[in-house]
Protein backbone atom coordinates (compact mmCIF):
# COMPACT_ATOMS: atom_id res chain seq x y z
CA UNK A 1 0.00 0.00 0.00
CA UNK A 2 0.94 3.57 -1.11
CA UNK A 3 2.49 5.40 2.24
CA UNK A 4 1.70 9.42 2.79
CA UNK A 5 5.45 10.39 1.07
CA UNK A 6 4.61 8.09 -2.03
CA UNK A 7 1.00 9.80 -2.56
CA UNK A 8 1.62 12.51 -5.20
CA UNK A 9 -0.36 15.58 -5.15
CA UNK A 10 -2.04 13.82 -8.20
CA UNK A 11 -3.09 10.67 -6.29
CA UNK A 12 -3.90 12.45 -3.11
CA UNK A 13 -7.55 12.54 -3.44
CA UNK A 14 -8.32 14.73 -0.72
CA UNK A 15 -5.69 17.73 -1.00
CA UNK A 16 -7.22 20.72 0.99
CA UNK A 17 -10.38 19.76 2.27
CA UNK A 18 -10.88 19.25 6.21
CA UNK A 19 -12.46 16.35 8.04
CA UNK A 20 -13.73 15.69 11.25
CA UNK A 21 -13.94 11.91 12.16
CA UNK A 22 -16.14 10.89 15.57
CA UNK A 23 -15.02 8.04 17.01
CA UNK A 24 -11.25 8.60 15.65
CA UNK A 25 -9.16 7.06 18.47
CA UNK A 26 -9.43 3.26 17.51
CA UNK A 27 -10.62 0.91 14.77
CA UNK A 28 -12.46 2.50 11.52
CA UNK A 29 -12.52 5.64 12.62
CA UNK A 30 -8.59 5.43 13.46
CA UNK A 31 -8.44 4.14 9.73
CA UNK A 32 -10.23 6.57 8.39
CA UNK A 33 -8.69 9.00 9.42
CA UNK A 34 -4.97 8.29 8.96
CA UNK A 35 -6.09 7.00 5.28
CA UNK A 36 -7.70 10.58 5.14
CA UNK A 37 -4.36 11.92 5.82
CA UNK A 38 -2.80 10.26 3.42
CA UNK A 39 -4.61 11.55 0.92
CA UNK A 40 -4.15 15.15 1.74
CA UNK A 41 -6.90 15.84 4.15
CA UNK A 42 -6.60 17.95 7.49
CA UNK A 43 -8.45 15.79 10.14
CA UNK A 44 -9.76 16.39 13.14
CA UNK A 45 -10.25 13.19 15.11
CA UNK A 46 -12.55 13.38 18.12
CA UNK A 47 -13.17 11.07 20.65
CA UNK A 48 -13.96 10.23 23.96
CA UNK A 49 -10.61 7.96 24.34
CA UNK A 50 -8.26 11.40 24.89
CA UNK A 51 -5.33 9.27 24.94
CA UNK A 52 -5.41 7.12 22.46
CA UNK A 53 -6.93 10.20 20.37
CA UNK A 54 -4.01 12.22 20.98
CA UNK A 55 -1.40 9.28 20.07
CA UNK A 56 -3.05 8.93 16.52
CA UNK A 57 -2.69 12.58 15.99
CA UNK A 58 1.14 12.22 16.97
CA UNK A 59 1.20 8.91 14.64
CA UNK A 60 -0.50 11.48 11.57
CA UNK A 61 1.55 14.34 12.35
CA UNK A 62 0.04 17.71 14.41
CA UNK A 63 0.41 19.81 11.29
CA UNK A 64 -2.09 17.87 9.88
CA UNK A 65 -4.22 16.67 12.66
CA UNK A 66 -5.59 17.54 15.79
CA UNK A 67 -7.87 15.93 18.58
CA UNK A 68 -10.50 16.60 20.69
CA UNK A 69 -12.34 15.03 23.19
CA UNK A 70 -16.25 15.09 22.21
CA UNK A 71 -18.53 12.65 23.56
CA UNK A 72 -20.87 12.43 20.44
CA UNK A 73 -24.86 12.71 22.64
CA UNK A 74 -23.69 15.92 24.40
CA UNK A 75 -24.33 18.80 21.95
CA UNK A 76 -22.13 21.00 23.15
CA UNK A 77 -19.32 18.70 22.54
CA UNK A 78 -20.16 18.50 19.18
CA UNK A 79 -20.95 22.57 18.68
CA UNK A 80 -17.24 22.88 20.08
CA UNK A 81 -15.71 19.97 17.74
CA UNK A 82 -16.77 21.43 14.69
CA UNK A 83 -16.48 25.09 15.60
CA UNK A 84 -12.83 24.54 16.36
CA UNK A 85 -12.43 22.36 13.14
CA UNK A 86 -13.73 25.78 11.29
CA UNK A 87 -11.71 28.18 13.26
CA UNK A 88 -8.42 25.83 13.02
CA UNK A 89 -9.08 24.82 9.07
CA UNK A 90 -10.80 27.84 8.08
CA UNK A 91 -13.86 25.32 6.95
CA UNK A 92 -15.37 21.65 7.09
CA UNK A 93 -15.93 19.66 3.77
CA UNK A 94 -16.35 16.04 5.44
CA UNK A 95 -18.30 14.72 8.71
CA UNK A 96 -17.53 11.39 9.28
CA UNK A 97 -20.02 9.71 11.87
CA UNK A 98 -18.42 6.97 12.75
CA UNK A 99 -18.54 6.76 16.78
CA UNK A 100 -20.42 3.72 17.66
CA UNK A 101 -21.09 0.97 20.72
CA UNK A 102 -23.00 -2.16 21.33
CA UNK A 103 -25.13 -3.63 23.78
CA UNK A 104 -23.71 -7.19 25.21
CA UNK A 105 -25.97 -9.68 23.44
CA UNK A 106 -29.05 -11.45 24.85
CA UNK A 107 -31.13 -13.71 22.54
CA UNK A 108 -34.73 -13.01 24.15
CA UNK A 109 -35.90 -9.32 23.98
CA UNK A 110 -37.46 -10.17 27.97
CA UNK A 111 -33.75 -10.01 29.19
CA UNK A 112 -33.24 -6.74 27.49
CA UNK A 113 -32.69 -3.67 29.81
CA UNK A 114 -34.15 -0.17 28.70
CA UNK A 115 -30.85 1.49 29.56
CA UNK A 116 -29.26 -0.69 27.70
CA UNK A 117 -31.31 0.21 24.47
CA UNK A 118 -31.05 3.94 25.36
CA UNK A 119 -27.22 3.76 25.36
CA UNK A 120 -26.74 2.29 21.96
CA UNK A 121 -29.26 4.90 20.67
CA UNK A 122 -27.76 7.62 22.44
CA UNK A 123 -24.60 6.93 20.81
CA UNK A 124 -25.24 5.54 17.62
CA UNK A 125 -28.61 7.61 17.06
CA UNK A 126 -28.95 10.71 18.71
CA UNK A 127 -24.81 11.22 18.24
CA UNK A 128 -25.42 11.19 14.39
CA UNK A 129 -28.10 13.38 14.16
CA UNK A 130 -25.95 15.75 16.41
CA UNK A 131 -23.01 15.19 14.05
CA UNK A 132 -25.53 15.83 10.69
CA UNK A 133 -26.67 18.88 12.71
CA UNK A 134 -23.77 20.60 13.00
CA UNK A 135 -21.89 20.03 9.92
CA UNK A 136 -25.16 20.70 8.17
CA UNK A 137 -24.90 24.15 10.11
CA UNK A 138 -21.24 25.47 8.73
CA UNK A 139 -21.46 23.30 5.58
CA UNK A 140 -24.93 25.20 3.96
CA UNK A 141 -23.69 28.76 3.79
CA UNK A 142 -20.56 26.95 1.96
CA UNK A 143 -22.56 24.94 -0.49
CA UNK A 144 -20.41 22.26 -0.01
CA UNK A 145 -19.58 19.07 2.12
CA UNK A 146 -20.00 15.27 2.30
CA UNK A 147 -21.71 13.96 5.16
CA UNK A 148 -20.46 9.90 5.53
CA UNK A 149 -22.61 7.81 8.64
CA UNK A 150 -21.11 4.30 9.76
CA UNK A 151 -24.16 1.92 9.41
CA UNK A 152 -23.95 -1.66 9.56
CA UNK A 153 -25.17 -4.65 7.41
CA UNK A 154 -27.81 -4.46 10.42
CA UNK A 155 -29.42 -1.41 8.95
CA UNK A 156 -30.91 -3.74 6.28
CA UNK A 157 -31.46 -7.00 7.81
CA UNK A 158 -32.48 -7.76 11.10
CA UNK A 159 -31.03 -10.89 13.36
CA UNK A 160 -27.27 -10.12 12.76
CA UNK A 161 -26.78 -8.24 15.84
CA UNK A 162 -29.01 -7.39 19.25
CA UNK A 163 -32.33 -5.28 19.00
CA UNK A 164 -30.56 -2.04 19.83
CA UNK A 165 -28.01 -2.44 17.94
CA UNK A 166 -30.43 -2.77 14.57
CA UNK A 167 -32.42 -0.72 15.49
CA UNK A 168 -29.88 1.70 15.83
CA UNK A 169 -28.38 1.06 12.20
CA UNK A 170 -31.54 1.21 10.34
CA UNK A 171 -32.07 4.88 12.03
CA UNK A 172 -29.02 5.78 11.04
CA UNK A 173 -30.20 4.68 7.17
CA UNK A 174 -33.42 7.00 7.94
CA UNK A 175 -31.24 9.43 8.65
CA UNK A 176 -28.88 9.69 6.33
CA UNK A 177 -31.58 9.57 3.45
CA UNK A 178 -33.78 11.89 4.74
CA UNK A 179 -31.11 14.72 5.33
CA UNK A 180 -30.02 13.71 1.83
CA UNK A 181 -33.15 15.36 0.50
CA UNK A 182 -32.61 18.61 2.89
CA UNK A 183 -29.41 18.98 1.75
CA UNK A 184 -29.41 18.20 -1.87
CA UNK A 185 -30.86 21.58 -2.90
CA UNK A 186 -27.16 23.49 -1.03
CA UNK A 187 -24.93 20.57 -2.79
CA UNK A 188 -24.50 18.74 -0.05
CA UNK A 189 -24.06 14.91 -0.56
CA UNK A 190 -25.05 12.35 2.75
CA UNK A 191 -23.85 8.47 2.36
CA UNK A 192 -23.67 6.07 5.20
CA UNK A 193 -21.59 2.79 4.94
CA UNK A 194 -22.63 -0.82 5.97
CA UNK A 195 -19.91 -3.24 6.61
CA UNK A 196 -20.15 -6.75 7.43
CA UNK A 197 -17.85 -7.52 10.77
CA UNK A 198 -14.20 -6.84 10.77
CA UNK A 199 -11.69 -7.39 13.50
CA UNK A 200 -12.16 -3.78 16.50
CA UNK A 201 -12.37 -3.51 20.01
CA UNK A 202 -16.45 -3.00 19.60
CA UNK A 203 -16.94 -6.53 17.57
CA UNK A 204 -14.01 -8.78 19.35
CA UNK A 205 -15.75 -7.31 22.75
CA UNK A 206 -19.40 -8.12 21.56
CA UNK A 207 -18.71 -11.60 20.18
CA UNK A 208 -15.69 -12.28 23.06
CA UNK A 209 -13.44 -13.48 20.56
CA UNK A 210 -9.73 -12.19 19.89
CA UNK A 211 -8.50 -10.88 16.06
CA UNK A 212 -8.10 -14.36 14.58
CA UNK A 213 -10.64 -16.34 15.89
CA UNK A 214 -13.39 -13.14 15.13
CA UNK A 215 -11.66 -13.59 11.75
CA UNK A 216 -11.95 -17.14 10.98
CA UNK A 217 -15.71 -17.30 12.34
CA UNK A 218 -16.81 -14.09 9.90
CA UNK A 219 -15.05 -15.60 7.52
CA UNK A 220 -16.56 -19.14 7.89
CA UNK A 221 -20.22 -17.21 7.68
CA UNK A 222 -19.09 -14.13 5.04
CA UNK A 223 -20.56 -15.20 1.52
CA UNK A 224 -17.63 -13.78 -0.30
CA UNK A 225 -14.46 -16.28 0.19
CA UNK A 226 -10.75 -15.62 -0.30
CA UNK A 227 -10.40 -12.24 1.64
CA UNK A 228 -11.20 -10.88 4.79
CA UNK A 229 -12.62 -7.91 5.86
CA UNK A 230 -10.83 -5.03 7.27
CA UNK A 231 -11.12 -1.95 9.44
CA UNK A 232 -9.00 -0.11 5.93
CA UNK A 233 -11.78 -1.91 3.61
CA UNK A 234 -14.19 0.67 5.08
CA UNK A 235 -11.78 3.51 5.20
CA UNK A 236 -11.41 2.77 1.21
CA UNK A 237 -15.13 3.28 0.93
CA UNK A 238 -15.28 6.14 3.58
CA UNK A 239 -12.92 7.68 1.16
CA UNK A 240 -15.04 7.35 -2.15
CA UNK A 241 -17.44 8.48 -0.59
CA UNK A 242 -15.78 11.65 1.04
CA UNK A 243 -13.81 12.10 -1.99
CA UNK A 244 -14.96 14.27 -5.68
CA UNK A 245 -14.92 10.78 -7.27
CA UNK A 246 -18.48 9.99 -5.62
CA UNK A 247 -19.63 13.68 -6.61
CA UNK A 248 -23.02 13.04 -7.50
CA UNK A 249 -23.41 9.75 -5.27
CA UNK A 250 -25.74 10.95 -2.74
CA UNK A 251 -28.86 9.08 -0.52
CA UNK A 252 -26.86 5.31 -0.46
CA UNK A 253 -26.40 3.09 1.87
CA UNK A 254 -22.79 1.46 0.23
CA UNK A 255 -22.67 -2.11 2.03
CA UNK A 256 -19.30 -3.26 2.57
CA UNK A 257 -20.09 -7.35 2.98
CA UNK A 258 -19.27 -9.39 0.01
CA UNK A 259 -22.93 -9.97 -0.53
CA UNK A 260 -23.73 -11.28 3.24
CA UNK A 261 -27.16 -9.17 3.14
CA UNK A 262 -28.30 -9.92 -0.31
CA UNK A 263 -27.99 -14.03 0.27
CA UNK A 264 -31.26 -16.12 1.19
CA UNK A 265 -29.85 -18.47 2.96
CA UNK A 266 -32.76 -20.99 2.57
CA UNK A 267 -32.10 -21.08 -1.17
CA UNK A 268 -28.96 -23.13 -2.13
CA UNK A 269 -28.70 -23.27 -5.95
CA UNK A 270 -25.33 -22.37 -6.20
CA UNK A 271 -23.70 -24.54 -4.26
CA UNK A 272 -20.91 -26.46 -6.31
CA UNK A 273 -19.60 -29.72 -4.95
CA UNK A 274 -16.43 -29.46 -2.70
CA UNK A 275 -13.42 -30.77 -4.07
N1 LIG B 1 -16.25 -3.48 13.64
C1 LIG B 1 -17.29 -3.93 12.98
O1 LIG B 1 -17.38 -5.12 12.71
C2 LIG B 1 -18.37 -2.97 12.51
C3 LIG B 1 -19.28 -3.44 11.56
C4 LIG B 1 -20.29 -2.59 11.13
C5 LIG B 1 -20.35 -1.30 11.62
N2 LIG B 1 -19.45 -0.86 12.55
C6 LIG B 1 -19.58 0.52 13.04
O2 LIG B 1 -18.35 1.19 12.82
C7 LIG B 1 -18.23 2.26 13.76
C8 LIG B 1 -16.85 2.21 14.39
O3 LIG B 1 -16.76 1.05 15.20
P1 LIG B 1 -15.45 0.17 15.38
O4 LIG B 1 -15.79 -1.19 15.00
O5 LIG B 1 -14.30 0.85 14.76
O6 LIG B 1 -15.35 0.15 16.98
P2 LIG B 1 -14.31 0.79 17.99
O7 LIG B 1 -14.84 0.47 19.34
O8 LIG B 1 -12.92 0.40 17.64
O9 LIG B 1 -14.43 2.36 17.70
C9 LIG B 1 -15.52 3.12 18.13
C10 LIG B 1 -14.98 4.43 18.68
O10 LIG B 1 -16.11 5.22 19.08
C11 LIG B 1 -15.78 5.83 20.31
N3 LIG B 1 -16.97 6.18 21.06
C12 LIG B 1 -17.83 5.36 21.72
N4 LIG B 1 -18.78 6.09 22.33
C13 LIG B 1 -18.53 7.39 22.04
C14 LIG B 1 -19.16 8.61 22.36
N5 LIG B 1 -20.25 8.66 23.15
N6 LIG B 1 -18.65 9.75 21.86
C15 LIG B 1 -17.55 9.72 21.08
N7 LIG B 1 -16.89 8.61 20.74
C16 LIG B 1 -17.39 7.45 21.22
C17 LIG B 1 -14.93 4.80 21.05
O11 LIG B 1 -14.18 5.38 22.09
C18 LIG B 1 -14.09 4.22 19.93
O12 LIG B 1 -12.88 4.91 19.77
C19 LIG B 1 -19.39 2.08 14.74
O13 LIG B 1 -20.42 2.99 14.40
C20 LIG B 1 -19.82 0.65 14.53
O14 LIG B 1 -21.17 0.44 14.87
C21 LIG B 1 -18.46 -1.68 13.00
Amino acid sequence: MATFSTLSALTRRLEGKVALVTGGATGIGECTAKLFSKHGAKVVITDVQDELGQSVVKQIGASNSTYIHCDVTNEDHIRNAVDETVSAYGKLDIMVNNAGIADPPKPRIADNHKADFERVLAVNVTGVFLGMKHAARVMIPARRGAIVSMASVSSGMGGAATHAYTTSKHAVLGLTRNLAVELGQFGIRVNCLSPYACATDLSKKYLELDDEALEQFMVSMANLKGTTLKAADVANAALFLASDEAQYVSGQNLFIDGGFGIVNSAMQIFNYPQS
